[in-house]
């Protein structure tokens, strides 16, 4: 009989802790929803003790979703196991996700512990978290270069605490396939009780062989992968959902393993994260880049119009291929709206449905042809008015000379209006909300690409801003206006400085 593999999916966990991915509560929750669509065993929704924005979504996603477990992750830390089996207390399956560092140079120089105290700090951790929640995964952190005997120690001892799936984690991406698979196949037959548990797979793409690494896994006796929507993760990313899960599928003679996934949704998972990310996939990409299923050289287009499966070992169909890319406009009904956002698997309420209704009418007016992507964007509804408010802004720029700038801004109750000089019109306006706000610290990273074809499409700006005392807070915005993108990118991050009361108040507010 062919083995249930389990897909547990951290796009919005490991993934959404990358650069330039982070995303709001709204956003985090359109992507569990698809999630839940396209059939993931496991949603790891977030790391509830890393900020309070964590908390509240993974709180969220634990009470609206119903199928797949909702899980958190928690150090081996007494606080964090706390307010993580808080934030995930109403979900229907809860699962709790604990992890310590296992090899030497994260003992060392991360922990500055011995191996003694962590096999104790994680006993403590899995009887913590499996007090308040029937479902436990530990995770040996960098497992990939530790110690095979100590892992063995530590796993023994955290499946007599109650752990019933156990992770394994190149952190590093270090591992080969073959040494990877070697580590599970040993780990199978050596650690006792681990018969009874899952085991799990969690691959980093640093050599580009987690999708590889975790197949390995499959083949030498894992039943979970952990894995993330078009690979995204920390550094060069995880093993990648859509492949893992279509190289199951396709080789079934080499893994005798299923999943339970609905591939016909992975191509529109992957579109709805790109829209929100504002990170497109290379073209090239396997399973969701635009090319994965072109045919250009004329020796192939021959030999498909004979018999598809000369070049094509998937059906695009398969995938989601199959699907148009419907272009709404102006003109378009609320029936065919709505009828292609449940295409699209979006489900609003009847105050959202209003909202969108009003906000697609302005894009509407203002670019001709409304795209799958910008009624992503719009269904996400408009944020709440934060403290500080990007009322209006004129921007003029000049070949060859500085651009300058003028804001109006909402700081709080007050209206302040400033006017600043830059090298281009993003530095400008980043120069007038500077001045006009005190905001200490530096940028560190700017990325904006646009999420839907042609000019007239809405661009994602992500932006890293490094406060004074080294701590980075991230910052979204978007519009079909890249300037404008920019500019509500570095507003947002005021906001989340505010609430971390990280800048000093603007000054008479
Ligand atoms: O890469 C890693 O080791 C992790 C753990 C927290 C599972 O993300
Ligand atoms: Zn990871």
């Amino acid at each position: 009989m062919s083995n249930k593999i389990k897909i547990f999916d951290t796009t919005l966990r490991d993934g959404e802790q990358a650069p330039g991915f982070s995303m709001n509560i709204q956003e985090k929750l359109r992507l569990a929803h698809q999630l839940e669509a396209l059939g993931v065993d496991v949603i790891e929704a977030g790391f509830p003790a890393a900020s309070p924005e964590d908390f509240e979504s993974v709180a969220k996603i634990a009470e609206e979703l119903t199928t797949p477990e909702i899980c958190g992750l928690a150090r081996c830390h007494e606080g964090d196991i706390e307010k993580t089996l808080k934030a995930i207390e109403k979900a229907k399956k809860p699962r709790i996700h604990v992890f310590i560092a296992t090899s030497d140079i994260h003992l060392e120089y991360k922990l500055q512990m011995s191996r003694d105290e962590a096999i104790k700090r994680a006993i403590q951790g899995v009887q913590q978290a499996k007090s308040g929640c029937d479902r436990v995964d530990f995770s040996p952190e960098d497992a990939g270069r530790s110690d095979r005997q100590y892992l063995v120690e530590i796993l023994t001892e955290v499946i007599k605490a109650g752990a019933d799936t156990i992770n394994i984690p190149d952190t590093v991406g270090y591992l080969t396939p073959e040494e990877f698979g070697d580590l599970i196949k040993f780990l199978h037959n050596t650690v006792p009780g681990i018969q009874d548990c899952i085991i799990s797979t969690h691959c980093h793409n640093d050599l580009g062989m987690a999708v590889a690494n975790s197949l390995a896994g499959v083949a030498n006796g894992a039943r979970q992968i952990e894995c993330t929507i078009n690979g995204i993760g920390e550094r060069a990313g995880n093993a990648s959902l859509e492949e893992v899960v279509m190289a199951i599928k396709t080789r079934p003679e080499l893994y005798n393993a299923h999943t339970d996934i609905n591939t016909k949704l992975l191509l529109q998972t992957s579109k709805m994260l790109q829209s929100i990310s504002g990170n497109t996939v290379q073209i090239n990409k396997a399973i969701v880049g635009q090319n994965a299923f072109a045919h250009e050289a004329g020796i192939h287009q021959h030999g498909l119009l004979k018999n598809k499966a000369t070049y094509e070992i998937m059906k695009p169909d398969d995938v989601g291929w199959n699907e148009t890319n419907m272009v709404l406009g102006k003109h378009s009904g609320k029936a065919a709206i709505l009828a292609r956002l449940k295409e699209l698997g979006i489900k609003l309420n009847d105050d959202q449905v209003s909202e969108l209704m009003a906000n697609f009418k302005t894009l509407a007016d203002r670019k001709k042809d409304i795209y799958d992507e910008d009624l992503i964007m719009l269904s996400l509804g408009e944020e709440p008015k934060k403290h500080y408010f990007l009322e209006g802004m004129t921007v003029n720029s000049h070949t060859g000379k500085d651009s300058t700038a003028s804001i109006r801004l909402l700081v709080g109750k007050k209206t302040v209006d400033e006017i600043a000089k830059g090298i281009g019109s993003v530095d400008a306006v980043y120069n007038c909300i500077i001045k006009a706000t005190g905001l200490e610290g530096k940028l560190t990273t700017f990325h904006i690409d646009a999420v839907s074809p042609e000019r007239e499409a809405v661009a994602v700006c992500q932006i890293t801003w490094e406060n004074s005392d080294g701590t980075e807070i991230r910052g979204k915005g978007r519009d079909t206006d890249t300037v404008n993108a920019a500019a509500y990118a570095l507003v947002d991050i005021l906001n989340k400085a505010k609430i971390r009361e990280k800048i000093s108040p603007y000054q008479g507010v």
